[in-house]
């Protein structure tokens, strides 16, 4: 890879060990996949947050960094955590995890990192333009702010994300070329979608069928933006999508010269909900995978007006989202109907198999992780069928 002065200086270590180190793992990444130069990013997510997926190790990967002093160079956020800080003890979490938990946080926020955990970035101030570089993790951040912002990024992992936060440059390679942009396959769906969970279904489908690849959507209604980020994270975890383009919805519509078609029908989504389904008695509910916006949480404590929920029913949310939500009044008739909204975390990267066996979603991509990563029994149904 070509670098410039004042890249080489950083490398061989003018500019300090924490620089220097980051700048051999970017050089390091840049040589595998072929990038020509490092260019210059926008903003960071960092992915590798949770104590319950990074452990030890992780804790002291970080702090090779945090406690040489690096500093980030770039607005920089982080991926949902293992807990929620403030509300760790009301959902039963160990003291043990929590301290750990609380450990990685610092370390981050004391290289410059804004402390709040979310997968929707790009809801609370993180939100690249079109056009704009940036080196995200967590596959459904990933994959909304390429397809729904029009950014260009790669799926990076916690390390890579550390580095180009410390240096704010990523190796050009992949979804930052246009030339890796082109959808090569258009993806036909002329019934109506209605609710989260069908786009979440519809997600998996076609993640499933076509892995990595760049999808084009014609669709039958224009998708909200809750819809799309119900599509985009439950293709990036049944598949590798990191991008996707739906006409007269999304930034920009590139398709290659031969695309491929699919059809989708009914019943396809409904194989893949029963797919989906291990289980219809379920032990704990949740919405929230991505975080939910302010309109999902809205419309959430609409649904829970004058209800009471007999089994707990945990919404995952950014903490900024929740403050707007509580501002708005919605916090309070959704905790008066007993559901808890949780901030921080989500149920995949949270300990909550050791606590329950069984969880329902109306997320396509909660549904893929809940049974190997939190050893859960799966059911996939509407927040109206959770609400009832
Ligand atoms: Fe976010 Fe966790 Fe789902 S990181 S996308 S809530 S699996």
């Amino acid at each position: 890879m070509q670098l410039t002065n004042e890249e080489q200086e950083i490398l061989d270590g003018k500019q300090g060990e924490a620089k220097q180190k980051a700048m051999q793992l970017l050089v390091a990444l840049g040589d595998i996949y072929g990038a020509r130069r490092l260019i210059p990013i926008k903003s960071v997510q960092i992915g590798g947050v949770s104590y319950k997926n990074i452990g030890d190790a992780g804790i002291d990967f970080i702090k090779v960094f945090a406690e040489t002093g690096a500093k980030v160079s770039v607005p920089t956020t982080l991926n949902p955590a293992g807990c929620d800080i403030q509300q760790w003890k009301e959902t039963g979490i160990s003291e043990n995890f929590y301290k750990k938990q609380k450990e990685i946080i610092d370390s981050f926020t004391s290289m410059g990192i804004e402390s709040t955990c979310t997968c929707t970035p790009y809801l609370v101030g993180n939100r690249p333009k079109l056009g704009d570089h940036v080196s995200w993790a967590e596959s459904s951040a990933v994959v909304f702010a390429n397809s729904v912002l029009g950014a260009r990024t790669n799926r990076e992992g916690g390390p890579s994300t550390i580095a180009s936060a410390i240096i704010g440059k990523t190796p050009e390679y992949g979804y930052h070329l246009d030339e890796n942009r082109k959808a090569t396959f258009l993806v036909k769906v002329d019934f109506d979608l209605n609710d989260i969970m069908d786009y979440g279904l519809l997600g998996a489908f076609i993640g499933k069928k076509i892995q990595s690849a760049v999808p084009a959507f014609k669709l039958k209604s224009k998708p909200s933006e809750d819809q799309l980020k119900a599509l985009g994270a439950a293709m990036a975890a049944w598949g590798a999508v990191a991008l996707f383009y739906v006409e007269n919805s999304t930034p920009e519509f590139i398709l290659s010269e031969n695309v491929e078609e699919i059809i989708v029908a009914e019943e396809n989504l409904e194989e893949m909900r029963k797919q989906i389904t291990t289980t219809n008695n379920v032990q704990l509910l949740t919405t929230g995978c991505p975080h939910a916006s302010l309109d999902e949480l809205r419309n959430i404590s609409e649904m829970l007006k004058d209800k009471k929920m007999e089994k707990p029913f945990w919404i995952y949310t950014a903490r900024k989202t929740k403050e707007t939500a509580d501002e708005k009044g919605y916090v309070e008739i959704i905790e008066k109907s007993g559901a808890k909204i949780l901030c921080d975390c989500c149920p995949i990267v949270s300990p909550i198999e050791e606590q329950f066996s069984s969880t329902a979603t109306n997320s396509g991509k909660c549904a893929f992780y809940l049974p190997g990563h939190s050893k859960q029994k799966v059911l996939i149904q509407k927040l109206s069928e959770m609400i009832k």
